[in-house]
């Protein structure tokens, strides 16, 4: 609850006046502080400056805390991760191997595999199995520096399924672990049982919806809107269901083509368009005049070995981006933001403070947490990320597939020695 670090070589993502994301060349700028202090009392975050502000302060600031000395080490708020699948059953390595072998995505999608395939696994599994099982996912992502997760439903696909992982989301939640926010995603695909496409969408607008909001199992509705799954006029009916419920869009764009899910998205006040590996003109000047964050994963372009998305030319044009990991057994099999860093890095061409930005206050801003998590502020919560002894922050995305974190602190709490 209460902790002091002292002698922090570097205290990374400050923050003296609240902002609500960074956008275009300000995402290069990245505030820290040398040879720095951080106080966490009661679990948030209550003082932070130089060594030498610390030797000033009063004592009643820290009189009776734990003191950890962290020369040589730098300090990061955790992650952010404002796009996961983390409640699923089963993996699907065999669709791994048929993709090595020259199967496309959508190929093994349309043969009954892909999201339908997680489905009929899901729907196999309990909802106990499932808690389990997404609560070791939820620890190992938390000891690779997440400070707050988004999970989707998504992979039920009947009101039954989609209501069970919805649940786990509120059990998971109910651990008070660390903010989790819950997104709706029966719009992830057709199941194959309908024959015709509108009767499902009927069962999400009209069953399904409304008794997710009943239960007030989710914070947000998504729909997978790309060639094959959503169409933007089926993706609009589904967002506007979902609103009237209080349920605000966050949803699946242009992944697959240049589907028109970002402007859909943008026109019912999306919290973030995520994926985005297509994106001309007209989806940047839809984005610009938006509140709807940008938010890219690479790690499903590397998985799927599609192409990257145009993070430069995105920066460029002033817009903010946020990266997540998108967890999920179908396109990316990992919820390692470490490893999402180097691949914005190494293959989205973003420098370490751009993607450093972008799974901090960006991606807390796309799950409506940036007055409270994704950078050191005083008054927000008191998750951070004590790294290895390492050179620069610069050196985190660098050293891909290392683990360069040492310890992380969660309300002000060890959680990981
Ligand atoms: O975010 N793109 C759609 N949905 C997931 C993957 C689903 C799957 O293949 O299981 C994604 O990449
Ligand atoms: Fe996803």
């Amino acid at each position: 609850m209460n902790l002091i670090l002292t002698n922090i070589k570097e205290l990374v993502q400050t923050e003296t006046t609240p902002r609500r994301w960074v956008a275009g060349a300000d995402m290069a700028q990245l505030p820290t502080i040398k040879n720095a202090f951080l106080i966490i009392r009661n679990g948030l975050i209550a003082e932070f400056g130089t060594m030498e502000e610390y030797r000033q302060l009063d004592s009643r600031f820290y009189n009776g805390i734990d003191e950890m000395d962290v020369s040589g080490r730098m300090v990061f708020p955790c992650f952010a991760d404002s796009h996961t699948h983390l409640v699923y059953a089963g993996s699907r390595e065999q669709e791994f191997v048929d993709r090595i072998k020259g199967k496309t995505y959508e190929e093994i999608a349309a043969a009954g595999g892909g999201i339908l395939n997680s489905a009929k696994r899901l729907q196999e599994t309990s909802e106990e199995e499932l808690y389990q099982s997404a609560m070791i996912r939820l620890h190992e992502v938390i000891n690779l520096g997440t400070g707050a997760i988004e999970i989707k439903s998504g992979y039920g696909l009947t009101v039954k399924d989609e209501l069970k992982i919805l649940r786990v989301v509120k059990r998971l939640k109910a651990l008070n672990l660390i903010e989790i926010k819950a997104t709706f995603l029966g719009a992830h695909a057709i199941p194959k049982e309908y024959q015709d496409r509108k009767e499902y969408i009927d069962l999400i607008v009209n069953e399904m919806i409304p008794q997710v909001a009943a239960e007030g199992l989710a914070d947000y509705c998504d729909v997978f809107c790309d060639k094959g799954f959503f169409t933007p006029e089926e993706t609009d009916r589904i967002l506007k269901a979902g609103l009237a419920y209080g349920l605000r869009p966050k949803i699946h764009a242009n992944q697959l083509s240049a589907s028109g899910g970002i402007q859909v998205g943008v026109a019912n006040n999306a919290i973030s368009v995520d994926h985005l590996e297509h994106v001309g003109e007209a989806e940047i000047a839809a984005l610009k005049t938006s509140e709807t964050m940008p938010t890219l994963l690479p790690g499903a372009a590397f998985f799927l070995g599609l192409p990257y998305q145009p993070a430069r030319k995105m920066i460029e044009a002033g817009l903010p981006l946020a990266l997540a990991s998108d967890y999920n057994p179908g396109s990316c099999p990992s919820g390692s933001i470490p490893l999402i860093l180097s691949l914005a890095c190494i293959k989205l061409k973003m420098l370490p403070e751009e993607a450093i930005n972008a799974v901090t206050i960006n991606s807390a801003y796309a799950m409506g947490l940036e007055k409270t998590h994704g950078s050191i502020a005083k008054g927000k919560v008191g998750n951070v990320f004590i790294t290895q002894e390492i050179p620069s922050y610069a050196y985190m995305p660098y050293a891909f597939g290392s683990d360069t974190i040492d310890k992380v602190i969660i309300k002000g709490k060890i959680f990981r020695e």
